[in-house]
């Protein structure tokens, strides 16, 4: 027997032949021999099929038919909008304010990259020296005094950086919403680790953007953070020539930084953006309470993507860009004449306040806190500068898999669909409290000595203030709940709607 047959069997009533898999199993087209198949293709003035390419691994996909044959407009005929419009144009979007944080996001993003193309034609990345009205200068610095002498060029360069704030306020905001909902459980969880991996990369992405100008500040920040990745057991000079383009500052740094923060972060993060919508569709979102005596079971409620949803995110991207206009035009920020071209005698710095929490932390690590493991010396500056936010971001993207009323018992197999009221889960608010609390005291720490701290008492004030806010957050949460008729409990899972209309159900 032909083997294909055997794996394929023939028909009764056309012994000989062997049928595509994907008709056998729809139970439709013809038995058609292959050769056959390719005889007739040849016969129709048509080229058989390439040796290379079996017929039975191919894919027979229905080709969209019109159902009207007259023309239904230019691009209708080439693109089929109303389908893809039927398709993802009725995509339900949950009204609830919170959501828009997530679009927030999205829009800084997009922001920061348009406004980031028009500064790339101004900027040079070289620290080479060139000489400016009788001033030698690093071309970097040079190239941002350009900037900055073009009153468009400037609105557009505090426009960039005042979006970088935008983006990490409404990322974090974004996160926190969800953490504090609770919708970063099943079936979500993957799409919130893919979100700590867009914080992470957010955050980098500013520090990248510190290094451009390269005025005194960005030396000295990014020394700080050359100082921490040499700092990496065995392979510390290695990771820092790598990533800083030689020992920074040196001629390679600024082409290497540069290309990292236009570039390579840029990219990764739309392509994981990409992922995380992607996701969303999938699973669709999660939806606000109110809906469920709305929506039908298993349905999702909301306005529909286009067109109501679009033009609220149109008029959300039109106030963000005119909220970031105005603010550029009255508070410039980060000016080169603040803290100069580098020098000898560049003023002590401290970083932007989304990275002011690991700064505070190397702050208070004791300078002599160094060993030895498997003959790798381990320093402060790793702990501080790598270990710590690396545990922090770990403990944040392992959150649903910690978090016990994720685990299948507590749900019998169901999924957390529904926005739960943060009342219901004390000591998920406790933790969260107390963990933005804590990285509030590292804010503090990062000025202890200013402040008139020891290092003792600083240690002691960012463990003791955040455990006992996190505590009294349980109990007043727990009191609170307590008190709560379980009848007034909302579940978070379940899908008992009662019938009823659906608007822009997806
Ligand atoms: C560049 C950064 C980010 C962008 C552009 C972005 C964008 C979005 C958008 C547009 C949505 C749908 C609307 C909404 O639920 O707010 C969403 C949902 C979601 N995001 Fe993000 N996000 C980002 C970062 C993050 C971070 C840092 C996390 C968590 C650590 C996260 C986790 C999630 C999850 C779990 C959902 C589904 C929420 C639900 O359905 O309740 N995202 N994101």
């Amino acid at each position: 027997m032909d083997p294909l047959e055997s794996q394929y069997p023939a028909t009764e009533k056309n012994p000989g032949a062997v049928r595509h898999p994907r008709e056998a199993a729809a139970g439709q087209g013809s038995a058609l021999d292959l050769d056959e198949r390719d005889a007739r293709a040849a016969g129709n003035g048509h080229q058989a099929l390439p040796d290379r390419i079996r017929f039975e691994d191919l894919e027979v996909a229905p080709r969209p038919v019109p159902a009207d044959r007259r023309s239904q407009g230019w691009l209708e005929d080439r693109v089929g909008v109303k389908a893809f419009n039927q398709k993802y144009g009725r995509k339900a979007f949950p009204v609830h304010t919170t959501f828009f944080l997530g679009e927030m996001a999205l829009f800084s993003f997009v922001i920061l990259v348009l406004t980031g193309i028009y500064l790339a034609l101004i900027y040079t990345p070289s620290t080479a020296e060139v000489t400016i009205n009788g001033e030698t200068l690093p071309q970097a610095y040079a190239s941002t005094q350009l900037i900055e002498s073009i009153p468009v060029a400037n609105l557009f360069r505090n426009v960039h950086h005042w979006c970088a704030h935008l983006m990490v306020i409404s990322v974090l905001l974004h996160a926190l919403r969800i953490f504090f909902q609770g919708t970063y459980r099943r079936p979500r969880e993957l799409n919130w680790a893919n979100g700590v991996a867009l914080l992470a990369l957010t955050l980098l992405a500013g520090f990248l953007g510190y290094a451009l100008p390269f005025d005194s500040y960005a030396v000295t920040a990014t020394g700080i953070g050359y100082g921490i990745a040499r700092s990496v057991p065995g392979i510390g000079n290695v990771a820092a020539e790598l990533f800083f383009g030689g020992a920074f500052p040196t001629l390679g740094s600024l082409p290497r930084l540069y290309t990292l923060h236009v570039f390579v972060v840029p990219l990764m993060l739309a392509s994981i953006i990409g992922l995380h919508l992607l996701l969303i569709i999938k699973q669709k979102h999660s939806q606000p309470g109110y809906a469920r005596k709305l929506a039908e079971p298993g349905r999702v409620l909301g306005v529909p993507l286009w067109p109501y949803q679009a033009l609220l995110a149109g008029q959300l991207l039109l106030l963000m860009f005119g909220g970031l206009f105005l603010l550029s035009a009255a508070i410039p920020i980060h000016p080169l004449d603040a803290y100069g071209p580098p020098g000898p005698n560049a003023s002590e710095v401290k970083p932007d306040w989304y990275l002011l929490w690991v700064y505070g932390f190397l702050r208070i690590i004791p300078g002599d806190l160094v060993f030895t493991v498997f003959g790798l010396n381990i320093g402060p500056e790793f702990l501080g500068g790598l270990v710590f936010p690396g545990v922090i971001f770990t403990l944040m993207a392992l959150a649903p898999w910690l978090d016990k009323t994720n685990r299948p018992k507590h749900g019998h197999g169901r999924f957390y669909q529904y926005l739960e009221p943060s009342r219901q889960n004390p000591l998920r608010v406790a933790i969260g409290v107390g963990m933005l609390a804590y990285i509030g005291m590292l804010f503090v720490a990062a000025y202890y000595t200013e402040l008139g701290f020891t290092i003792g008492q600083m240690w002691f004030l960012s463990l003791v203030i955040p455990f006992a806010i996190a505590l009294l957050v349980y109990g007043r949460g727990r009191a609170r709940l307590n008190s709560l008729p379980e009848e007034e409990r909302f579940d978070p899972m379940g899908e008992d709607a009662p019938l009823s209309t659906t608007v822009g159900a997806d």
